[in-house]
């Protein structure tokens, strides 16, 4: 039975399968507000590809690579807040571009799909729209950091603010909030418009998905749209492990 869900219908044509090794692998990005279980369903997107031959890179933002894993301890342990949100956009863009190099970048290569846990949008929302950095400022730490790569397909996912610091809250079991955890709720508030308003800007990368429903339901959609729109049956990795 075909369950894809009607908006997600496939954006570009399905051809024959890649040759083996010629084509690059799939970038998809996870992105939200905190507690919105970004985590979760990038795992269980990574072993569902996985299960079925994709080579897959489960990585995350800020870190991923031992250069940027140094950054996200001085960036979430709050040592950067007190130089202000450009210092910290600088930051977040100096962990992604050695991500990018060292991790990103070499798996795509290699027809690897990278399954990223945030990635730029991250800093276009919380330093940009709800930190206020000139956008002047974030679009070029973006094209330095980042340059052409696009992710092919951005999850974001949505949850009413108090449901996901509930979470957020239940997850940490009484530790500290972190940098961004701990700020008022009208900082997330206009985190979660400003996500919806990144993908209503670009709907041919961006899915939103309501995550307030559970796990499972989130993890159909989240395959469904995967499914829909990459058709990872495609992927030349498949056939080349099929070979071996
Ligand atoms: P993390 O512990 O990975 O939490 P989460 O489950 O919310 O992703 O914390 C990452 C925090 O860093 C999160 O609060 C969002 C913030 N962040 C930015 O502000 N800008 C960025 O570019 C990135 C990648 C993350």
């Amino acid at each position: 039975m075909d369950d894809r869900v009607a908006a997600d219908q496939p954006t570009e044509p399905r051809g024959e399968p890649a040759q083996a090794g010629s084509a690059r692998g799939k970038f998809i990005t996870f992105e939200g507000g905190e507690g919105t279980g970004k985590s979760t369903q990038a795992a269980t997107l990574a072993r569902r590809l996985e299960s079925m031959g994709v080579g897959v890179l489960l990585t995350r933002e800020p870190g991923g690579s031992p250069g940027a894993e140094i950054i996200r301890h001085v960036l979430l342990s709050g040592a950067a807040k007190p130089f202000g949100p450009e210092a910290e956009a600088m930051l977040f863009a100096a962990a992604r571009e050695d991500h990018i190099k060292c991790a990103i970048e070499p798996a795509l290569e290699a027809s690897k799909w990278v399954v990223c846990d945030r990635f730029a949008d991250s800093t276009r929302v919380y330093q940009g729209a709800v930190g206020a950095v000139d956008p002047r400022l974030i679009k070029a730490l973006e094209r330095v950091s980042v340059g052409e790569l696009k992710p092919d397909l951005t999850f974001i996912l949505d949850v009413p603010v108090t449901t996901g610091l509930q979470r957020a809250a239940g997850r940490r079991r009484g530790s500290q909030p972190d940098r961004f955890e701990g700020e008022q709720l009208e900082f997330h508030e206009k985190l979660r418009r400003a996500y919806l308003a990144l993908a209503e800007a670009e709907p041919e990368r961006c899915v939103v998905i309501d995550a307030s429903m559970s796990k499972k339901e989130v993890a159909k959609r989240v395959w469904n749209a995967v499914n829909a729109r990459l058709d990872p049956a495609m992927s030349p990795m498949i056939y080349e492990n099929l070979a071996r």
